[in-house]
């Protein structure tokens, strides 16, 4: 497995190879970053978001891509992503395809991207309205983690992080949990601080089944097969959908008696009589969970619970047991 270099800095690269390089941007970031984005003569603008993910409007960006990359050796691209998870989903995939394969760098924009998305190699493009169907595993050379980037995002993002925050502290387990629960100041300059930590308790995770292959991967799963669900037919944002998600397994846990009672938890995760809520109003999951990816082989869904935090379990579950759990905790 090809590890990406992971590099953390106060400001946005002063030496890049900015003439051999292919930006592909957030165009929200053109406000506070348009002079650093303009260094580079080949930059094309995006409008961020799921969309940006859909296989159908693929051909057109394609397009302006490969035109660019005609002024340019195919070995020197370099397909750099600045933005947000889909912009970093969308550029790597990108990067997989383009001439059989091109370098990729990140320069993620939101905290869920710099804490969770543009580290572990997985891009990831829709088909209609579901998620992440095509994709490839294919890591970031390099992966920019740059401070005044991030400190400057509004509040709101901080809040959307917690999920992938909560997730990957809940599966780690050690100083990354202890930390996470000691009730910190939730701040910019916290996550920021918490970033390395975050990071390689993923990237634990990802070097012991970088492809998916052996099953260990699909515990970063978790919280997300109700989360998408949530996502996909109410638009919460990622981060939102997956605190729903992680109060699900952990309900859903505690009855089977997988899962420990976690005191903390009652403060980090939505209240139940909320999640019950969403759950009404998405309705049905049934037809979602049908797609879901990480269907088995018999047809069951690979579901992600914890007995503690470090301890994360996977239990293949029938369609209809997670479909009547889905009913009882909507009541
Ligand atoms: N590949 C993976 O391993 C992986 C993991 C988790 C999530 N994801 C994907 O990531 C996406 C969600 O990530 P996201 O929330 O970063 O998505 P996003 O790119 O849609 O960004 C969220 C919002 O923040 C705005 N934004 C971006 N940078 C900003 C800045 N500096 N200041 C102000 N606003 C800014 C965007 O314009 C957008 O409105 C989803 O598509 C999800 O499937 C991928
Ligand atoms: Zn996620």
């Amino acid at each position: 497995v090809k590890r990406s270099k992971v590099l953390f800095s106060d400001d946005l690269p002063e030496k890049f190879d900015f003439e051999n390089s292919i930006l592909l941007f957030d165009k929200i970031l053109l406000q506070r970053h348009g002079k650093w984005i303009q260094r580079f003569p080949r930059n094309l603008p995006l409008r961020s978001g799921e969309s940006l993910k859909d296989i159908g409007k693929f051909p057109t960006t394609m397009r302006n891509i490969v035109e660019f990359s005609e002024g340019l050796p195919a070995k020197q691209i370099k397909i750099v992503s600045f933005g947000g998870g889909s912009v970093g989903d969308f550029a790597g995939f990108v990067a997989s395809v383009l001439k059989r394969g091109v370098t990729l760098i990140h320069i993620p924009s939101t905290w869920l991207a710099a804490m969770d998305s543009s580290h572990g190699g997985k891009n990831a493009m829709n088909v209609a309205s579901l998620k992440n169907q095509l994709g490839t595993f294919y890591p970031a050379k390099e992966i920019h983690l740059v401070k005044k980037v991030l400190t400057h995002l509004p509040e709101k993002h901080l809040r959307q992080s917690l999920g992938e925050y909560y997730k990957i502290a809940l599966i780690d387990g050690g100083q990354l949990w202890r930390r996470a629960s000691s009730k910190p100041s939730l701040n910019s300059e916290w996550i920021w601080r918490e970033l390395p930590l975050m990071i390689k308790g993923k990237m634990k995770v990802v070097e012991r089944d970088f492809n998916e292959s052996k099953g260990i991967r699909h515990i970063l799963n978790l919280g997300h097969t109700t989360g998408h669900i949530l996502e996909g037919k109410l638009g919460l944002s990622h981060g939102e959908s997956v605190l729903f998600g992680l109060r699900f397994s952990y309900e859903f846990g505690r009855r089977l008696r997988l899962t420990k009672n976690i005191p903390d938890l009652e403060w980090m995760l939505p209240p139940k009589k909320d999640l019950s809520a969403k759950l009404r109003q998405a309705g049905d999951p049934l037809s979602f969970l049908a797609q879901d990816k990480k269907l088995s082989k018999n047809g069951k869904v690979r579901f992600i619970f914890f007995n503690t935090p470090g301890k994360p379990l996977i239990r293949e579950l029938p369609l209809s047991q997670i479909a009547q759990e889905w009913k009882r905790q909507s009541q």
